[in-house]
C-alpha cells in the first residue's frame, strides 16, 4: 500500500507527464505550421512516449492499491522563435523532469518505500536518454545556424523516428 505522501507525489508526476505530452503536441503543431514535417514526426514520438510515461505511473499507483487522482493540465506554450528555440525548450524541460524524478527517488528513500524506489529506476535511466537526445539535436542546430540545407538534412533524419507503444504487459 502506498503512503499518502508518496501517492500524492506520484499523482503529481502523472500530471507532469501528461503536461509533457501536451507541450510536445503543441511543438509538433508548430513544426507542422512551418512544414518541418520530420521534426513534427520526431515530436509525435515524444507525445506518445510521454503518454506512455504517464500510463506507466498510472498503472503503478493502481498496482499499489491506491487511487489515481487526475488534475488539470495547464496550457502549454504555442509559439517559438525557431527550431533551435524549441529544442532548447525541450532540453530545459527534460532537465526539470529529471529533477522531479530525482525528488521522487529522494522521497521514496525517505519513506523507506523500496517498491517505488525500484520502479523509479526505469525513469532515472530514461531521463539520461531524454536529455541526451534533446541535447544532441540542440548541438546540431547550433552547428547548422542559418544553413537551410543542413536544416533540411536534419529534418529528414528526424523523419525516420518511429515510436512503438510497448505492449500493455510491459507498461
Ligand atoms: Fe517523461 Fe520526457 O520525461
Amino acid at each position: 500500500m502506498l503512503k499518502k505522501k508518496m501517492q500524492k507525489a506520484l499523482n503529481e508526476q502523472i500530471n507532469a507527464e501528461m503536461y509533457s505530452s501536451y507541450l510536445y503536441l503543441s511543438m509538433e503543431s508548430y513544426f507542422r505550421s512551418i512544414s518541418l514535417v520530420g521534426m513534427a514526426n520526431w515530436m509525435r514520438g515524444q507525445v506518445q512516449e510521454e503518454l506512455f510515461h504517464a500510463i506507466k505511473f498510472y498503472n503503478f499507483v493502481g498496482e499499489r492499491g491506491a487511487r489515481v487522482e487526475l488534475g488539470t493540465i495547464r496550457k502549454p506554450e504555442a509559439d517559438w522563435a525557431s527550431p533551435l528555440a524549441v529544442f532548447e525548450h525541450i532540453l530545459k524541460h527534460e532537465r526539470m523532469v529529471t529533477d522531479m524524478i530525482n525528488n521522487l527517488v529522494d522521497l521514496a528513500i525517505a519513506e523507506k518505500d523500496h517498491a517505488t524506489r525500484n520502479f523509479l529506476q526505469w525513469f532515472v535511466a530514461e531521463q539520461v536518454e531524454e536529455e541526451a537526445s534533446a541535447g544532441e539535436i540542440v548541438d546540431k542546430l547550433k552547428l547548422i545556424k542559418n544553413d537551410t540545407s543542413g536544416l533540411f538534412l536534419l529534418d529528414a533524419e528526424l523523419a525516420k523516428r518511429v515510436f512503438t507503444m510497448p505492449p500493455q504487459g510491459e507498461v
